[in-house]
């Protein structure tokens, strides 16, 4: 699936929240206030918008991973040699124990079959101390917006994923606002990060709760 949408991804996430995906990805960067000596790991980076927000925002080397060949031809076409990709599976990572400073997902940990050993093996791979920032969709808790919301998200988003991706029937921006309803909430989502090994988690809503960074510190 994730294969299939890759070549109109970046269209359809500007296009669909009206560019607002660019606006977290940047606050999340900032979030880490980042030095420029973090060696940092973007998880299921798709076509590489976060881990080029990361690079932006200061990290020193980065690298991505996603499990889709295609989402990181395209990471790597858009961004020359500046971060390095690889083809690997979150759930299981080629990478030493304790070898980043930070790992990031954006919209990623929400798509995975065994979510608590993506939260382990984030926490395998950060050295002591090492933080791990999760921004992905929530559900807003306002009654009226997020009746709002649901509108756009069930009905109007699939509507124009569908029609723009060339996808018939079952596709992934039907299987999207599903995924997200079907998706642990923040506190929930904490207590998954702290079952996996995390000390704590701090967790920042953003517009009014649409979407949500968690950031999870491994202990010294
Ligand atoms: C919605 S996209 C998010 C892409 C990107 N992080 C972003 O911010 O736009 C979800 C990505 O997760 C990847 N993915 C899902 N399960 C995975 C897994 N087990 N291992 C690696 N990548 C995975 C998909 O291939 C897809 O590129």
């Amino acid at each position: 699936m994730f294969d299939r949408i890759a070549p109109t991804y970046d269209v359809l996430n500007h296009l669909l929240s009206a560019n607002t995906d660019v606006r977290w990805r940047k606050k999340a960067a900032g979030m880490l206030e980042l030095k420029g000596s973090e060696r940092l790991l973007d998880l299921c980076c798709g076509t590489g918008d976060l881990a080029m927000a990361m690079k932006d925002g200061g990290a020193g080397e980065v690298v991505g991973t996603d499990f889709a060949p295609e989402m990181i031809r395209i990471a790597e076409q858009k961004d020359g040699e500046r971060i390095e990709w690889h083809i690997a599976d979150t759930t299981d990572l080629p990478f030493d124990d304790a070898s980043f400073d930070v790992a990031t997902v954006g919209f990623g940990v929400r798509n995975l079959e065994d979510l608590d050993a993506g939260f382990r093996e984030a926490h395998r791979v950060l050295r002591p101390g090492g933080r791990f920032l999760i921004l992905e969709f929530s559900r807003p808790p306002n009654r009226v917006f997020r009746g709002v919301y649901h509108a756009y998200f069930m009905i109007v988003l699939p509507m124009i994923g569908n029609l723009v991706s060339g996808g018939g029937g079952d596709n992934a921006y039907t299987y999207l606002p599903r995924s997200v309803m079907a998706f642990p909430g923040p506190n929930a989502l904490a207590d998954r990060l702290k079952g996996a090994g995390f000390e704590s988690v701090d967790i920042t809503p953003l517009t009014g709760g649409i979407a949500c960074i968690h950031i999870a510190h491994k202990a010294r």
